[in-house]
C-alpha cells in the first residue's frame, strides 16, 4: 500500500550547497520514514520560496515525491502565521495569553485545508492502487472529513505532534467543534501520550455530545480509533553522528574554546513554548546561589530562527537578546562567558558535536508534544545528564532524566547543580536507561505501529517492550 503523507512543512529545505532536512521535530521524525518507505509528501511552498512543485528526493536515488502547495502572502499571513501559529500552537500549549483570533484566519485555514485535501487527492489518483493518506499535526485539523467526503473508502490516519489541551481549554478556539468534526474524518488518531489522547476523546464528548470509550469515539455511524503512539528518532542515524571520529574531535575542540569548563546545552526553535526566559532567569539564579561555579560552567543555548514574523517570536527574540546580554553583564569575569549564545539553525550532524560536548542537556519546555532534543541528546552522549521538565510528553517515557518544573527558576537552578555533580555511577546508569528508552521508540518503530494499526491489522510490539 502506499502512503500519502500530508504535513505543512515540506522535509527538505534549500540551502546554498543543495537540500538539508527542514528543521522542527515533525519534519526531522518523517523524513527518515519516507526516505525508507517512499510514497508522496504533500507540503506548503512559502510565497517568497523558490523550490519546485513536484520534486524527487533525493536526487541521486529518489525515494519520495515533494508536491508543494504554493500560498500567497495574504493566505500565508491568515493560515501559517495566523490560525497555525497565532491561535492552534499556543493553545495546545496551554499558553492563552498568546491566543489573539482574527475572522479572516477561520477563513483562510478552510481554504488552505481545501486545496491541501485536493493536492493529496490528486497524488493518490497519480499513485493508483490502494493508498494510505496520513495527515499530520494542527495546520491540518480539517484535512481528513474533507478526503473521506472525495473518497468514502479512504484509509485517513492524522497524527497530532503537539499535546492536546484539557477539553476546558481547546474551547476557547472559535469553530472549536469544527475543527473537532473535521479531524474525525480519520480511522485512526495519534496522540504522543496516553494523557493527550484523553483530553482528545473527553474534548469529543464534552463539545460535540459524541459517545467515547476508551479506545475512540463513536461518530457520524464510524468507530475513530484514538491511540498514544509516542514518537522517536532515528536511532541508528544519531548513534552514529556520536560515533565519528570527527564529532569527537570537533566536541574536544569546543571544550576547549569554551576555556574547559562544563557545558550546559539548550536547542530548541527560538519559540516561547520552550520556556527559554525561565531557563535563562533559573541560570541566572544559579549563578547567584553558587559563586564557586563561576568560570567553571557555561550555558550555550543555540536558538534556531523560526516563525519569524509572528508577534510573539519576535519580541522573544528582542528578549532573549536582552537576557542573554544582562546575564554576561553581571557575571562575566576574563575570557569566561557565562552564556554562549547563538541564534542560527545548526545541521544534526554540528548538534551530535554538541551533545557530545555538552555535560547537561536543559531541556525546559513549558510544553512540549514529545521534545525530541531530549532523545537526541540521549542517542549521542556518552556521559552526560539530562534536565528534562516534567511538563514534556517525552517526560513520560526518560525515566533516567532529572526532572524540573519549568515555570520554577529557583528549583531550576537546585536541579542544574544537582545534575552536574551527580556521581559518575549514578549519571551512567541514567544515561543507560535513557538510551534503552530511546532506543524502545525508535521513528521506524513508530511509523510501522502507527501505519499497522491504521491498516487494521494487530500492532506489532515495539522493540524490547
Ligand atoms: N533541529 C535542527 N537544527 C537546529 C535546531 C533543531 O536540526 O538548529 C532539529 C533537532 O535536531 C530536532 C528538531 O529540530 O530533531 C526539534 O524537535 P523538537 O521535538 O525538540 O522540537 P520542535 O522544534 O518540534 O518543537
Ligand atoms: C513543531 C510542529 C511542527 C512544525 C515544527 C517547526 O514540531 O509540531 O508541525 O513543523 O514545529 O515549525 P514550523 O512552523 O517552522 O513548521
Amino acid at each position: 500500500m502506499s502512503l500519502v503523507l500530508v504535513a505543512n512543512r515540506a522535509p527538505i529545505r534549500p540551502t546554498s550547497t543543495g537540500w538539508a532536512p527542514a528543521l522542527g521535530g515533525l519534519a526531522s521524525a518523517l523524513l527518515p520514514v519516507l526516505e525508507a518507505q517512499g510514497g508522496a509528501w504533500v507540503a506548503m511552498q512559502e510565497p517568497d520560496e523558490r523550490t519546485p512543485l513536484f520534486q524527487r528526493y533525493p536526487d541521486d536515488d529518489p525515494r519520495f515525491t515533494v508536491r508543494r502547495v504554493p500560498l500567497e502572502e495574504p493566505e500565508y499571513a491568515a493560515f501559517y502565521q495566523g490560525m497555525a501559529n497565532r491561535v492552534l500552537w499556543p493553545l495546545a500549549h496551554y499558553l492563552v495569553e498568546h491566543v489573539e483570533p482574527e475572522r479572516t484566519f477561520r477563513d483562510a485555514y478552510r481554504a488552505v485545508n481545501r486545496r491541501f485535501a485536493h493536492a493529496a487527492l490528486d497524488v493518490a489518483r497519480e499513485q493508483g492502487g490502494a493508498v494510505q493518506f496520513w495527515i499530520q499535526d494542527y495546520h491540518m485539523m480539517l484535512v481528513p472529513e474533507m478526503i473521506r467526503g472525495a473518497l468514502a473508502g479512504a484509509q485517513v490516519g492524522f497524527f497530532w505532534h503537539v499535546p492536546w489541551p484539557a477539553s476546558e481549554v481547546f474551547r476557547i478556539v472559535p469553530s472549536a467543534t469544527a475543527l473537532l468534526k473535521g479531524l474525525l474524518g480519520s480511522d485512526l488518531i495519534g496522540f504522543h501520550t496516553e494523557g493527550y489522547a484523553e483530553n482528545f476523546r473527553e474534548s469529543a464528548r464534552d463539545l460535540l455530545g459524541a459517545e467515547i470509550d476508551p479506545e475512540g469515539v463513536h461518530w457520524q455511524g464510524r468507530h475513530v480509533r484514538v491511540e498514544a503512539h509516542p514518537i522517536g528518532i532515528d536511532v541508528e542515524r544519531f548513534v552514529g553522528f556520536g560515533e565519528r571520529p570527527e564529532t569527537q574531535a570537533q566536541a574536544e575542540a569546543l571544550v576547549e574554546e569554551l576555556g574547559d569548563v562544563q557545558i550546559v546545552l539548550g536547542v530548541d526553535r527560538l519559540d516561547y513554548t520552550k520556556g527559554l526566559l525561565l531557563r535563562m532567569e533559573a541560570f541566572e539564579r544559579f549563578l547567584e546561589l553558587y559563586p564557586e561555579m563561576h568560570g567553571r560552567v557555561t550555558l550555550l543555548q543555540v536558538a534556531t530562527p523560526s516563525r519569524t514574523g509572528v508577534p510573539a517570536y519576535d519580541r522573544l527574540r528582542r528578549d532573549m537578546d536582552e537576557i542573554t546580554g544582562r546575564i554576561n553583564g553581571r557575571f562575566a569575569q576574563g575570557a569566561w562567558a557565562p552564556v554562549r549564545y547563538r541564534y542560527r539553525s545548526f545541521t544534526q550532524e554540528e548538534l551530535a558535536v554538541l551533545y557530545r560536548a555538552a555535560d547537561v542537556a536543559f531541556v525546559t519546555p513549558l510544553r512540549d508534544g514529545m521534545n525530541l532534543v531530549a532523545h537526541e541528546f540521549a542517542a549521542v552522549s556518552e556521559r552526560g545528564a539530562l534536565v528534562l521538565s516534567e511538563l514534556t510528553g517525552a517526560a513520560d517515557y526518560l525515566d533516567g532524566a532529572v526532572f524540573v518544573n519549568p515555570y520554577d527558576a529557583e528549583g531550576m537552578a537546585r536541579s542544574l547543580r544537582e545534575a552536574l555533580d551527580l556521581p559518575e555511577d549514578d549519571r551512567r546508569r541514567r544515561l543507560a536507561s535513557l538510551r534503552a528508552a530511546v532506543e524502545r521508540l525508535d521513528v521506524h518503530v513508530w511509523a510501522d505501529r502507527f501505519l499497522t494499526s491504521l491498516d487494521g491489522r494487530p500492532a506489532p510490539p515495539a522493540d524490547g517492550e
